[in-house]
C-alpha cells in the first residue's frame, strides 16, 4: 500500500528535526509544506521570510494553502511536514481543511507534541526563526487545538492518528518510534 503521511505539531515542537533524521532512513520523499507555500507567496513578492505567511490576509493564505495542495498532491510515497492549525491574527486557519485533505490522501497522521514549557524553551533559544511569544497557557491551547482538528481529520479522511512525544533531549527515541509507524 502506498503511504501517504503527515506529520504536524505546534511550531518549535521539533517536527523538522525529527523528519532530517527519518530522512536518513526511510523511503520517502519528505515535503515541508511550509515550503512549498513561501515558495508561491516569495515568486509573488507578498513575503521575505516563511514566518511573514501567517500574517498575510487571511484569503491570500487559504489560495496559496490550495495551490500548495494539488503541488504535493501529484506527489506520491511522501512524508508531509506541516501544520493542523495556524495560529494567525484572525484565530486558527485550518492546517488541513478538505481541500488539503482530498489532495493529500493520507493514511496516517502524526502529531509531534512535547510539554508546553519545552517547546517555549526549544523557541526561545531557536535563533533562525522570528517566532511569536507565547506563555505556556496558550501554547497548551494551541496543543489541544492540534488534537481536535487531528481527529477530525481523521474521521474525514480515514487516517489513523500517532501522537509522538518529542522529549527534551529525545529525539533518537521519537524518530525510532516514527521508524516502527512506518512499518
Ligand atoms: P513551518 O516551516 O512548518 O514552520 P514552523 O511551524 O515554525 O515549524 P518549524 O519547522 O520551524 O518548527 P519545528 O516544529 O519543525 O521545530 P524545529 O525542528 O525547527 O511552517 C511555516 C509556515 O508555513 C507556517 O507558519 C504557515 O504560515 C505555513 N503553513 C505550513 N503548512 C500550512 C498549511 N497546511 N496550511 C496553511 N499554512 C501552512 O525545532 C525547533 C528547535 O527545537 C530547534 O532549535 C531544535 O534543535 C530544538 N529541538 C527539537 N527537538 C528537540 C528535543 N527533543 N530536545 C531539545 N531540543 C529540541
Amino acid at each position: 500500500m502506498e503511504m501517504r503521511i503527515i506529520v504536524a505539531g505546534v511550531p518549535g515542537v521539533g517536527k523538522t528535526t525529527i523528519m532530517e533524521e527519518v530522512a536518513k532512513r526511510a523511503n520517502y520523499r519528505i515535503v515541508n509544506y511550509g515550503t512549498v507555500m513561501f515558495n508561491i507567496a516569495q515568486s509573488e513578492g507578498l513575503v521575505r521570510h516563511r514566518d511573514e505567511m501567517r500574517k498575510l490576509p487571511i484569503e491570500i493564505q487559504r489560495r496559496i494553502q490550495k495551490e500548495a495542495a494539488k503541488k504535493i498532491g501529484d506527489m506520491e510515497n511522501i512524508i508531509v511536514d506541516t501544520h493542523l492549525t495556524i495560529k494567525t491574527p484572525a484565530g486558527y486557519l485550518p492546517g488541513l481543511p478538505v481541500w488539503v485533505l482530498d489532495n493529500i490522501r493520507p493514511n496516517l497522521i502524526v502529531i509531534i507534541e512535547a510539554k508546553p514549557e519545552e517547546i517555549k524553551g526549544r523557541r526561545e533559544r531557536d535563533e533562525t526563526r522570528k517566532r511569536d511569544y507565547e506563555s505556556e497557557r496558550e501554547i497548551k491551547e494551541h496543543l489541544e487545538a492540534n488534537r481536535y482538528a487531528a481527529f477530525a481529520c481523521s474521521i474525514y479522511s480515514g487516517a489513523n492518528v500517532l501522537i509522538l512525544e518529542n522529549n527534551e533531549g529525545m529525539v533518537e527515541k521519537a524518530v525510532e518510534k516514527f521508524m516502527e509507524a512506518l512499518k
